[in-house]
Formats: C-alpha cells, sequence, structure tokens
C-alpha cells in the first residue's frame, strides 16, 4: 500500500464487474486519495481485492482511479458503453465498474464508479510545471504525446466515435514512461452521419468553430482542432484561444486564423445570426501570423498547426494525415530515445505497435508512416 492514505474508505460489495470477462464477484475497494474533481464526479485512488472466499485471490489489486459519476436512470451510460467497446494503447482502460448507492443518510443517489487503471499525471498539469519554471515540454516528449494523441483519435473516429472533450486536463499522461492515455469519455458520441447532435459540447477554449456557430451536423473533426488547440498550448504554455465568452471565442480565433469566411456559416448553420468578425486584425498573411504567434516553435510545428487550425472541418487534417506529418519523423529513427522528467537514463518508446485495425484505418498512408 502507497504510504500517504489519508482518510481510508473501506468497503466490500456483492457485484463488481470485471470489464475484461464480465463476471461479477464480492471485492472489497479501499479508497485512500481524492485525484479528481470534475463537474459531474469523484475521482479517487483505490486498490481492490477479491473477497470471494477464494485465497488465490486476496492480493490488492491496483492502484486505480475510480471515477464516480450519479447513475443514468433513463438511459445507458454512454461513459460506460464505449469504455467497454475500446481498446487501444492510448486510452484508459476500464478495469471493473460497479455501482453503489450513496454512504450519506441523506442522500439516495445511485453512482456509478469505474475502476480504471491509474496514471500519475494530466497534461494540464504538466503543461504548468514547465511553465512554472519558464519552460516548456521538451520536443521530443511533445512529438510522442501528440503522435499518441493522434493515434487514439484514429482508433476512435474509426468506430465513429467522437470524444467531444478534448482538453489537457481530460490527457493523461506519465512523464517517467512518456506514455499518454485519453481519459473523460462522459460526452463522447457515436456519430451517426446525417443524425445531429447537440453544439453545446467541449469546453470552451477548445470548441471548433463550427461549434461556436451552433453546427449540429458536425464530425469527428471537432476532436481535431481540440488536438490543434492542445499542442498549441504545449508550445506557448497557456492556452491558444481564450474567450471571455462562448461567442468572443471566434474573435480569439479570428486573431489568428484571420475572419471566417462567408461560406464556413452558410455550410456550419446558416441560421447563425451572431457576430461574423468580418474585420481582419492583422495585415500579414495567415503563414506569417503563425509564424509571429509561434515565434520560438520549430516550421515543422508550425506547418502542422497549419494543417489542424483550419475553419473547414472538411479541410482540417484527418488523424492518418496527422501521423505522416514530417513533424513526427524523429520518432521514427531506430534509435530516438527521450530522457524522462529527471531520468539521466534514456528509454526507448513503443509508438509504431499498430493493429490490424488501426493498419486498416491508415490504408495507403501505412508504408509512409512505416517506412523507417
Ligand atoms: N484513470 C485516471 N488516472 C489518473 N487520474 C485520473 C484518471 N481519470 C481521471 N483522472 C483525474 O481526474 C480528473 C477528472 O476526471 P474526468 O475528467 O474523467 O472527470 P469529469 O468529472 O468529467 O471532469 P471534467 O468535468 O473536469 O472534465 C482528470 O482531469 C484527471 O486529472
Ligand atoms: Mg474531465
Amino acid at each position: 500500500m502507497p504510504p500517504d492514505i489519508h482518510a481510508v474508505n473501506e468497503y466490500t460489495l456483492n457485484e463488481v464487474t470485471n470489464n475484461q470477462s464480465s463476471v461479477s464477484t464480492r471485492m472489497t475497494v479501499k479508497e485512500y486519495k481524492r485525484i479528481g474533481e470534475g463537474a459531474f464526479g469523484t475521482v479517487v485512488e483505490a486498490v481492490l481485492k477479491y473477497a470471494d472466499g477464494t485465497d488465490v485471490h486476496s492480493e490488492w489489486l491496483g492502484p486505480f482511479a475510480i471515477k464516480r459519476v450519479p447513475a443514468q436512470t433513463e438511459y445507458k451510460s454512454r461513459e460506460l458503453e464505449i469504455l467497454r467497446l475500446v481498446n487501444h494503447p492510448n486510452i484508459v482502460s476500464l478495469r471493473f465498474y460497479f455501482d453503489k448507492a450513496s454512504s450519506s443518510s441523506h442522500d439516495k443517489t445511485i453512482y456509478q464508479n469505474l475502476v480504471m487503471e491509474c496514471l500519475p499525471s494530466n497534461l494540464q498539469s504538466e503543461i504548468k510545471y514547465y511553465r512554472q519554471s519558464k519552460y516548456t515540454i521538451p520536443y521530443p516528449h511533445m512529438k510522442a504525446y501528440t503522435f499518441q494523441l493522434a493515434r487514439a483519435m484514429l482508433y476512435l473516429h474509426g468506430f465513429g466515435i467522437s470524444h467531444r472533450d478534448i482538453k489537457p486536463s481530460n490527457i493523461l499522461v506519465d512523464p517517467s514512461t512518456v506514455v499518454l492515455k485519453v481519459c473523460d469519455f462522459g460526452s463522447a458520441k457515436k456519430l451517426e452521419p446525417n443524425q445531429p447532435s447537440v453544439s453545446y459540447i467541449c469546453s470552451r477554449y477548445y470548441r471548433a468553430p463550427e461549434l461556436i456557430v451552433g453546427c449540429s451536423l458536425y464530425s469527428t473533426k471537432i476532436d481535431i482542432w481540440g488536438l490543434g488547440c492542445v499542442v498549441a498550448e504545449m508550445f506557448l504554455g497557456k492556452p491558444i484561444f481564450q474567450g471571455q465568452s462562448p461567442e468572443s471565442q471566434l474573435k480569439e480565433i479570428s486573431k489568428l486564423l484571420g475572419p471566417p469566411p462567408n461560406t464556413f456559416f452558410f455550410k456550419s448553420n446558416p441560421q447563425y445570426r451572431g457576430n461574423m468578425y468580418t474585420t481582419k486584425l492583422f495585415s500579414c498573411t495567415v503563414e506569417e501570423r503563425f509564424r509571429q504567434i509561434f515565434s520560438n516553435s520549430p516550421p515543422d510545428a508550425i506547418d502542422l498547426l497549419l494543417k489542424i487550425l483550419v475553419y473547414d472541418p472538411d479541410m482540417r487534417a484527418s488523424p492518418r494525415r496527422v501521423l505522416v506529418h514530417p513533424f513526427f519523423n524523429e520518432l521514427k529513427k531506430k534509435e530516438f530515445q527521450v530522457y524522462p522528467r529527471g531520468s539521466s537514463e534514456p528509454i526507448q518508446l513503443n509508438l509504431f505497435n499498430f493493429s490490424e485495425f488501426e493498419l486498416s484505418l491508415l490504408g495507403s498512408l501505412k508504408d509512409e508512416l512505416l517506412a523507417r
């Protein structure tokens, strides 16, 4: 057990379901640390052990992260459904799940508990850590993180699933292994062609322009916009588009991309009646503007961002296009290695262990990506 145990909460439940086998058994849960407090729930660190009377299973398993949210009564939880479906090295894995009534006598709510693998940090904390010491995340780490994020998106989008809340705090990382895993599927949804979805999703700074103007037939490309914002934030140390209101978020974007074209409004939402920010706020070209804003960033990173931060979602890079971008060439070199934070021992990363499913999604770009 970790030594820093505070306010331990231990309980035994009759039905804890193992995600892999779908078998429910009696298990003891020991919670010892709060690690996250979100808009919808709480995340605690915990260990679990089998309590079905068989000695073989008496070891504590974990540590895990348990996310607790009020259980849905009317419809099935999309978060559980999606986490049960996915299996990818860059997506947080679900190990167990259970329902449990609140321990408070006044509160009759049933809570859904998702027991996931636990990672020590997230990108928001990492960006903040480096900013405080006036640095950015080292470039090789940024490349490795971005590549893994794009891989998670290739996979998710391959199922038609959009995460719909890409932002640094929903991206878990382990700085000692430079492994990245996307978490928080509380907003995720499988998007069906020609089926409208709500446009008021994603956190403000990371919302794609089509969502800001109220588009309801959007695509998984909204996640790619979020990826672009996350990459920009790793380079700048702070969110790139910090709108003070939902609408002025579009103004912040226009300060980098120029005014949105008229066709953009028509294509996204012909009913949009808000401010169109038609005045150009800089005199140079968009490419020059990117070079001004990202003045300390390498040219290949700027070129990648120019292909991602694009108004028209159809023109915005797809996950497979992101993965083959020259920004990642360094990762392909046989001798590529990274130094984890605070370590003088370099490590090698396993970034190219693509599954058959991923290779099929890469299609004609497969050879380009695997040429080393
Ligand atoms: N598997 C995990 N391992 C480690 N930390 C985690 C894990 N899952 C979540 N966390 C931490 O808990 C925080 C909240 O989790 P999550 O984003 O899933 O909840 P949420 O309530 O939907 O949050 P929000 O509304 O802020 O987006 C995350 O930002 C992360 O720091
Ligand atoms: Mg979250």
